[in-house]
């Protein structure tokens, strides 16, 4: 077990998501070059340092990236409510240390009373906030049978040993940061009006202070009764029946039979190849891998690397690629369960080349003369499930939500943990944003049991068939945008981990037709040129906050935490 050296990063910032990359495993036969920032056994990064250290506690113990993912999971539950969770849901890919693969989708689902119209007036308009807050704005939970499912087939410690390290939290209490105080503090108001009563969370006079301990006995039992019963301790039982209450409450729609019908599915993994790395990343419901292959196709013939990191050719022809891919993803993507996503001719080379035949060095595109590509033949269903043996050196990849940050607001009585707000993920009616400004239409309409549409994208990068990036983010649409560019932040600008997330970044998605820059990212003579020649600059603050772990020549982890957040890398 050697130490190499320690990270030491923080800073403040709210995330709507987060990402847990976990690592495991000894570098065997390969001796470990002392750089900066670099482990030699395994690493953590998530979105709090409690989590972190909980995860590579669970490493230290024995277990492997499965049981640690499952145990950060958990614990990010309880330290980091505002998108960790055991209410929502998200995606996980999993390399093993002999290169096998797999994804799990623990995306929410649409309650079987949900309809295509629920968010709409009488005259066929979005209602303000319907379905974003309360609880009309809840899909079905996924993120505990996720974990139930993933440690079933991967994990190496017991259930009971994964779970514990939240319990703990949750019963004993950690202390709230500083951007967890003012979060909590700011939003009291709101919270109120879902939660009259108080919870551990909500305390009644909104007076939060940075280091005050917060213990959460609800939410440990709710935890306890998941260590003892496993997926019958949330779906079924005691919690099932809060969770009814508190519908029934707040003229919710999810029911016992929601609950208990509920279940991830473990789906093929969607990969591609860009300059000869291979990208292995998460295929719908998650809109994420497909939109970041496109990505990567569409710049590849490019030389980025000579023009330079942020540059104006370099920006302007990432620009371009991201209005063509969040056009096609408006139209294309939706559950594959319900919608047949032709997600083999999105991903494909020629596809992409010809989707940016038509781009112009000398003005910019604007978006009204964009639509979709045509991409409606039949494809075949595929197997989404493989057999892997867990042995040392395997890498997991999560990105987790409530959507919003804190999600619906809705604390759930008696059970302790807050309910998602993914509902606003679907397209509420053809052409109308979302929280995040973006559209979608009928590929991504509500119906009942269907999974919303996601930009999550957690990915993992191998190079010369071996284990090279695990990365991932929050950010909502920018997620896709954060991803790629943290990629060819390494492969094309040869930036280390920390440097490559903590990069400024700018994101452009279609529609609106702007590209949002924070502070920094681009010099004067850029935003000037790009301007010039008739691109939108709007200035955003964070974008993205991406959690990742590279993989160096010598075999040792680099950690990229980003210090836009509280995010934390442990390594071992
Ligand atoms: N809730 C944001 C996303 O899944 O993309």
């Amino acid at each position: 077990m050697q130490k190499i050296i320690k990270l030491q990063l923080s800073s403040i910032l709210s995330g709507y998501i987060l990402i847990v990359t976990v690592l495991s495993g000894c570098v065997s036969g390969q001796l470990g070059k002392k750089n900066s920032d670099e482990y030699k056994n395994g690493m953590v990064v998530s979105a709090h340092p409690e989590a972190s250290k909980v995860g590579v506690e669970i490493l230290k113990k024995g277990g492997n990236a499965v049981d640690a993912a499952v145990a950060v999971q958990f614990a990010l539950a309880v330290v980091y409510p505002n998108a960790g969770n055991l209410g929502g849901g998200g995606f996980m890919v999993y390399r093993s240390s002999k290169g096998e693969i797999n994804t799990l989708d623990f995306r929410e689902k649409g309650p079987a009373a949900a309809s295509r119209d629920m968010y709409l007036d009488s005259a066929g308009n979005p209602i303000l906030g319907k379905s974003l807050y309360g609880h009309l704005a809840v899909g079905v939970p996924g993120s505990v049978d996720g974990m139930v499912e993933a440690h079933k087939k991967y994990g190496k410690l017991t259930w009971a040993e994964v779970v514990k390290p939240s319990i703990d939290l949750a019963e004993k209490g950690f202390q709230i940061t500083k951007s967890q105080a003012s979060e909590l503090n700011g939003l009291h108001r709101n919270f109120m009006k879902f939660n009259p009563d108080g919870t551990a969370l909500v305390n009644l006079d909104g007076t939060w202070k940075e280091n005050d301990l917060l213990i959460q006995n609800e939410l440990a039992n709710t935890l306890k009764l998941i260590r003892d019963k496993g997926r019958a301790g949330f779906y079924e039982g005691d919690v099932a029946g809060f969770v009814v209450a508190e519908m029934q409450k707040g003229k919710g729609l999810i029911t016992k039979e929601d609950l208990k019908n509920y279940h991830s599915a473990w789906r093929k993994p969607l990969t591609g190849n860009y300059r000869g790395y291979k990208i292995i990343t998460m295929p719908p419901t998650s809109s994420g891998g497909i939109a970041l292959i496109q990505l990567l196709q569409s710049v590849e013939p490019y030389p980025l690397k000579k023009w330079g990191h942020n540059s104006d050719s370099t920006v302007q022809l990432i620009v371009e690629a991201e209005r063509r891919v969040y056009a096609d993803r408006a139209t294309h993507l939706g559950d594959p369960d319900f919608y047949n996503v032709p997600k083999n001719q999105l991903t494909s080379i020629p596809y992409n080349k010809n989707r940016m035949a038509n781009f112009n060095w000398s003005r910019a595109t604007p978006s009204s003369e964009v639509k979709a590509g045509e991409a409606n033949a039949k494809e075949h269903e595929e197997t989404t499930h493989f057999s892997i043996v867990d042995k040392e050196g395997n890498a997991v990849s999560i990105t987790t939500t409530l959507n919003g940050s804190y999600g619906s607001l809705v604390v759930v009585k008696g059970a302790g943990f807050l309910f998602n707000n993914e509902m606003d993920d679907f397209s509420v009616k053809p052409g109308s944003p979302n929280m995040y400004g973006l559209v979608g239409g009928e590929a991504n309409a509500i119906a009942p049991n269907k999974r919303m549409l996601s930009s999550m994208t957690p990915s993992i990068v191998e190079k010369d068939g071996k284990l090279f990036m695990v990365v991932g983010t929050p950010g909502g649409s920018t997620i896709i945008t954060s991803v790629f560019q943290t990629i060819i932040n390494v492969i094309d600008f040869e930036m280390p981990m920390q440097s490559a997330v903590a990069a400024k970044k700018f994101h452009h998605q279609w529609l609106p037709d702007e590209v949002f820059v924070e502070k920094d990212a681009l010099d004067s003579l850029t935003t000037e040129k790009l301007k010039a020649k008739g691109y939108k600059i709007s200035s955003r603050g964070a974008i993205g906050r991406v959690d990742a772990i590279l993989k160096t020549k010598w075999g040792n982890y680099q950690g990229g935490a980003d210090p836009r957040g509280d995010d934390k890398a442990i390594g071992y």
